[in-house]
């Protein structure tokens, strides 16, 4: 059995604090948005791509017993966006950049397919979604988070839902030729493997390393974790017998979404020190050990540039990080 994840530590308090989790209406990001309001987080910003699915979520969260006696008053608003969609997010942060600023940001929202599909803007979906659309997320909320830590006078953070399944890629790093763009390489639909989860997982702590490596930590923390198998929805899109072989896997074995959701909420209010860590199980753990070679850091600092060439590229609107 995996080890338990550790409690929240009784001296984190965040009155005052405004947060948003995407993918919160449901699984690990709702727990996880639940853990922020009741430790006293106000606003918090649900950020998804089904108003209708996110007015649900924020109905529970504000009829938890526990956030309406410990948070009384507490906010929650619901801001839309398809990280399917560079135009939503785009969107999004047009509108969201009027908040001025923000203490905690948790890029939860994540997919699996095992077939190439292929997104109206041309990616691969679990490329975009849970790589591309993470990158040009995180740099439009860059600027408020920094804003964030001037207000409150204290670092902000920003934290990315990884996994630890980037531990498995089948990729071979050496037939990306050096002249070849590794998200187009990615994109391509002959370089598709069963492991392509896996793969957007490994190419988003990669990105989340070289990030943190950039921003001051007295200014925004930044991180990746993996919340471990937990019983969630997340099967939805896999094959029909994968599907239910992982339905009766996460019933024996799975932690709970809100043991889950722990894993996000200690990345998320780590000190400076967490800033360009990995955590599992709640703890500071390797990334895939490619990402540690030499051949993985030169990779990651190409993916870096190439990745915010990309986003430049496909939404002129989103500001450079750095
Ligand atoms: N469950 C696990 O065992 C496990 C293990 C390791 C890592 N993780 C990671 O944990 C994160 C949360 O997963 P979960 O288990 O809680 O899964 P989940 O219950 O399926 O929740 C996924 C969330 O992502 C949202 N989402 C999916 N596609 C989106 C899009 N195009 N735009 C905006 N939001 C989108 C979903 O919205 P809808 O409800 O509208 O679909 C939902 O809110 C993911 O990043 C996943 O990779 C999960």
């Amino acid at each position: 059995m995996a080890p338990r994840i550790p409690s929240i530590p009784k001296t984190v308090d965040l009155t005052g604090q405004s947060v948003l989790v995407t993918g919160s209406n449901t699984g690990i990001g709702f727990e996880n948005a639940r853990q922020f309001l009741r430790l006293k987080a106000s606003p918090v910003y649900l950020a998804v791509r089904s108003s209708t699915r996110g007015e649900a979520a924020k109905k529970l969260l504000l009829e938890d017993t526990i956030v309406k006696s410990e948070n009384p008053g507490a906010v929650v608003e619901i801001c839309e966006v398809d990280l399917a969609s560079f135009d939503s997010i785009a969107k999004f942060a047009a509108k969201f950049n009027g908040v001025k600023q923000l203490n905690i940001a948790v890029l939860n929202a994540g997919v699996s397919f095992f077939k190439y599909i292929p997104t109206s803007d041309g990616y691969e979906t679990v490329l975009q979604v849970n790589y591309l659309s993470n990158a040009l997320l995180a740099t439009h909320l860059l600027p408020l988070l920094k804003a964030g830590a001037v207000a409150s006078g204290k670092p902000s953070h920003l934290a990315f839902v990884s996994s630890n399944m980037q531990h498995m890629t089948s990729f071979k790093k050496t037939s990306i030729k050096p002249e070849e763009n590794i998200i187009d390489w990615f994109n391509n639909k002959a370089n598709f493997g069963l492991d392509r989860y896996n793969v957007s997982k490994l190419l988003l702590t990669g990105f989340t390393n070289e990030f943190a490596s950039k921003v001051g930590s007295d200014q925004v923390i930044i991180n990746s974790m993996c919340p471990g198998l937990v019983a969630t929805n997340f099967d939805t899109n896999s094959p029909f017998i994968l599907k239910y072989f992982m339905k009766g896997v996460r019933s024996l074995m799975a932690r709970t979404p809100e043991e889950g959701a722990r894993a996000l909420t200690l990345a998320a209010t780590t000190g400076p020190e967490g800033s360009g860590k990995y955590y599992s199980d709640g703890k500071e753990t390797p990334p895939a050990a490619f990402l540690l070679t030499e051949e993985g850091k030169a990779f990651q600092k190409k993916l870096w540039d190439q990745t915010l060439e990309r986003i430049q590229t496909l939404d002129p609107s989103s500001p450079p990080p750095v």
